[in-house]
């Protein structure tokens, strides 16, 4: 799957936002190692604190089918209407990278759209991040 292919699913991802207290939409892409695609918006709640970002709904959509290998995932986000901005997943929603992908080859695509965007790799957004592998002994 090319980048900008899985970009624009996660621009088509963001029209499915449902986000009427913040105005900030978000649409997100994860593809599994073995090819597949799973989509994900954020989803806000009149509470608040239920809300869901983008990446988590699409991490939770794949793990709920039984996949947990992943090797990207595109982000795109802003405030209502043309994207104006580079969108970061939030320190949530890196960990929960953390938990299902390895930090040196799981890549992060923060994208405006398919012209402007950059790519990390998750060890660079979370540094020395807390994953599975600290609670066993190797
Ligand atoms: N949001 C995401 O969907 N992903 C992120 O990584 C950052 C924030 C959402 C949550 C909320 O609905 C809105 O953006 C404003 O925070």
């Amino acid at each position: 799957m090319d980048d900008r292919e899985l970009i624009k699913m996660a621009c088509k991802a963001r029209e499915y936002s449902y986000s009427p207290y913040s105005g900030y939409q978000v649409g997100a892409a994860l593809l599994s190692t073995e090819g597949k695609v799973y989509t994900g918006c954020n989803i806000e709640n009149a509470a608040y604190s239920p809300t869901n970002c983008a990446e988590r709904t699409a991490f939770f959509k794949a793990v709920s089918e039984g996949v947990r290998q992943f090797s990207k995932i595109a982000v795109v986000g802003s405030p209502k209407g043309e994207v104006v901005q580079f969108a970061f997943p939030c320190g949530v929603c890196r960990q929960v990278m953390m938990e299902f992908c390895r930090p040196g080859e799981f890549q992060v695509i923060v994208a405006k759209n398919t012209e402007e965007y950059k790519i990390f790799y998750l060890k660079e957004l979370l540094y020395e991040g807390f994953g599975p592998g600290n609670l066993s002994d190797s």
